[in-house]
């Protein structure tokens, strides 16, 4: 075949595959209407509770589901009690979760920036939200306040086109990997796809564009705001917020994960990469961990503790930020990390005991030597080299002092010779997540070598993963 002819059948198959992810991920008539039924009544039901109250607000929905932008089987509603500005934050709250208690009796009430109020409907997840009401984007008080300007912008922006294309790219986003603004994830939030599919006129172009054309930092400015400069590996300026990076939460990963896939997606059409949990492997047993870990020939380290009890957008980035903090020591001492992990148990995903977590690094170096070189001061500097000979000419623990070049030099015991000593002793020097460090004062367990064999439970979907990575 010509290249051309070539890409004709490529072009093709594209459309083909998108044609059929479609036909599973777009809501049809009948759930759309389901969800406007659902929707007018929880609206109808908020605006009769601010009308029995004595105070002004509008209600608004937002999120993808106002949108038309959600993926076929998602049935959360986010609708917005907007309050005045000059109503103080005490009032906001306690008329807010009012009218939340008033529209969703059953409902129970949460934290984000405000109080507010989640309950179910008709078999969907309402949350019930209270914000202020604003002229300007940039005049807002809290990250919810912003929400309704993204609505109604992108409300302006998307035909049903485009939306279809929105929902393909979620989709395919979520297929691989990448989606979602949690810290867990690192992701495309929903309106950062919104944006990207915008920018490009559809989900086949930002596709092509991102396999061929990205070389981040990506920088894009729909409104061209200009000026504000972001330091991220993807830069989407806020078209209702000069000063803010709609990427920002999305990691260089993610970006790569999007660059990796698009590619792979324009060579091989193919709908397994819409599919979330094609990626997920055949757990690893107990045996197939030993096996793999001789067969690499590491040294792999795991600390194995309670899950702490926060939410999975502090959980996260405090296990990332313990993890690092341990890898860092493990090289600083000479083990060598090869890649390192952590894996948590949710509190819910546990019926009797307490959640798990792990961190669990593989290094190349098992043991260092018994001693270590320890270096002094020159000769020359009488005062400290004087004190450095004296200090040690008579400790029996020590090789030395002799000389190399003009500096005395002592070999003492090593203090930690193995990655399992380090993690058993030296973790609190370790710099680690404040919920991370006081679940391991009540108590962790070291696990060295073949020994992590015993994290296949609960952890073997999490290590067949690990040791069969993929972009
Ligand atoms: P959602 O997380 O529900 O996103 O937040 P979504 O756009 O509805 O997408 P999906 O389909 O559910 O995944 C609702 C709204 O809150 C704002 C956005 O305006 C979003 O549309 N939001 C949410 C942000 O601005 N930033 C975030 O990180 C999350
Ligand atoms: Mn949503």
């Amino acid at each position: 075949m010509s290249d051309d002819a070539e890409d004709a059948a490529a072009g093709d198959a594209f459309d083909r595959v998108v044609a059929r992810v479609r036909e599973r991920v777009l809501p049809d008539e009948a759930e759309r209407a389901e969800m406007e039924r659902v929707a007018g009544e929880v609206v109808e039901r908020a605006e009769a509770a601010v009308a029995d109250r004595d105070v002004e607000a509008d209600v608004v929905r937002v999120g993808s589901t106002a949108r038309g932008t959600w993926l076929s089987g998602d049935r959360d509603l986010d609708v917005f009690v907007r309050f005045p500005p000059d109503l103080d934050r005490a009032d906001l709250e306690r008329y807010g979760l009012e009218v939340g208690h008033a529209v969703l009796p059953d409902g129970h009430e949460e934290y984000a920036e405000h109080p507010y109020v989640k309950g179910v409907v008709d078999g969907f997840d309402v949350d019930l939200v209270p914000c202020y009401r604003l002229d300007d984007a940039t005049d807002i008080r809290s990250a919810v306040d912003r929400t309704p300007f993204h609505t109604r912008y992108l409300a302006e922006q998307l035909d049903d086109d485009l939306a279809a294309d929105v929902v393909v790219a979620k989709a395919f986003l979520k297929g691989i990997g990448a989606y979602g603004s949690d810290l867990r994830t690192r992701g495309f939030s929903g309106y950062l796809t919104e944006l990207l599919v915008l920018e490009y006129g559809g989900f086949r172009p930002l596709v092509a564009a991102a396999a061929d054309e990205w070389h981040p930092p990506v920088r894009f400015d729909p409104e061209g705001h200009g000026d504000a400069s972001f330091d991220d590996p993807l830069v989407v300026v806020d078209p209702t917020d000069p000063e803010r990076n709609v990427a920002a939460v999305c990691s260089a990963a993610a970006v790569g994960r999007l660059l990796h896939y698009a590619r792979d997606l324009l060579a091989e059409p193919r709908e397994e990469l819409f599919e979330p949990g094609s990626r997920a492997p055949e757990p690893l047993d107990a045996d197939a961990v030993r096996a793999v870990v001789a067969d690499r020939g590491t040294h792999p380290v795991a600390v194995r503790f309670t899950t702490p009890d926060i939410v999975e957008d502090q959980l996260y980035p405090q296990l990332d930020r313990s993890l690092a903090g341990l890898r860092d020591e493990l090289d600083r001492r000479g083990f060598e990390p090869v890649r390192a992990d952590r894996f948590a148990q949710a509190p819910d995903a546990v019926d009797d005991g307490e959640p798990v977590a792990a961190l669990l690094v593989e290094c190349a170096v098992a043991e260092r030597p018994a001693v270590e070189r320890h270096e002094g001061p020159p000769v020359g500097v009488r005062e400290h080299a004087e004190g450095f000979y004296d200090e040690y000419v008579d400790d029996p623990d020590v090789y030395g002092p002799f000389l190399d070049g003009d500096r005395y030099v002592v070999e003492r015991p090593r203090e930690v010779r193995t990655p399992a000593k380090l993690a058993t002793t030296e973790l609190f020097d370790c710099s680690l997540g404040p919920h991370v460090e006081a679940s391991l004062e009540d108590g962790y367990d070291v696990l060295a070598g073949d020994e992590i064999a015993a994290l296949a439970t609960p952890f073997g979907r999490e290590l067949a993963a690990y040791f069969d990575p993929s972009p």
